[in-house]
């Protein structure tokens, strides 16, 4: 199977969606590791019940971003996945550091790329008057939430939309996004080459729609 490492920051309710898939006998998949940049981070909580290894690495320790991303995916490297998965991952990689992961990691990002990067994408959704917004699964480069995106998840925006009400009906899309691109990964229809994204040998045109 897969072995894949995922990293996250947070509440790691995308990584349980990818467990759930899994132990629905969806996702031939093995989790090698939860990687956080958060000691007390929920995330680490499902992967223990689940029996996944775990690891912190704190930021406050290295004196610049680089040597963090370098320590960090070391430490990744060790348990030898060959896939990488940021779900709720928060923090900025340094992009020569993430290099040789180049097409072996992806992100999901709750905005219908290439609008939105960065933070705060319901409310900058809901502040330009978007009818429509959604989630985007990429490849990670070192183009901040720019790489090739790979599949989305479209959501219409409704009068009376806040950023909660938004979030909240966007995060179960997500959970239904995350793990079927996995899914493409595991099952070997996926790549990234110089010119870009092929799926079953093809190239990809535009985002495959979930
Ligand atoms: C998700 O909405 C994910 O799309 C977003 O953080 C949330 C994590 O939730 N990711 C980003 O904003 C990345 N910049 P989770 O911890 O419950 O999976």
């Amino acid at each position: 199977p897969l072995r894949i490492a995922v990293l996250a920051s947070g509440r790691g309710s995308n990584f349980a969606a990818l467990l759930a898939a899994r132990e629905r006998s969806e996702l031939p998949v093995e989790f090698v590791l939860v990687a956080s940049d958060k000691a007390d981070a929920p995330v680490l909580q499902f992967a223990q019940s689940a029996g996944v290894p775990t690891t912190v690495l704190d930021p406050r320790g290295y004196s610049d971003r680089r040597a963090y991303d370098v320590a960090l995916f070391d430490r990744i490297g060790a348990s030898k996945p060959d896939l990488l998965v940021l779900a709720g991952f928060m923090r900025i990689i340094d992009g020569e550091a993430l290099k040789p992961w180049t097409g072996r990691m992806i992100n999901i990002h709750p905005s219908l790329l290439p609008k939105y990067r960065g933070l705060h994408t319901h409310r900058r959704a809901l502040k330009a008057g978007d009818l429509e917004h959604g989630a985007s699964v990429h490849y990670v480069t070192a183009e901040l939430d720019g790489g090739p995106v790979i599949a989305q998840t479209i959501l219409p925006i409704e009068a009376g939309d806040n950023e909660n009400t938004l979030a909240a009906r966007l995060l179960p899309l997500e959970h239904q996004l995350l793990p079927a691109v996995v899914a493409l990964l595991a099952a070997g229809r996926l790549a990234l080459s110089e010119e870009g994204i092929t799926f079953d040998n093809q190239p990809l045109r535009k985002p495959l729609r979930w």
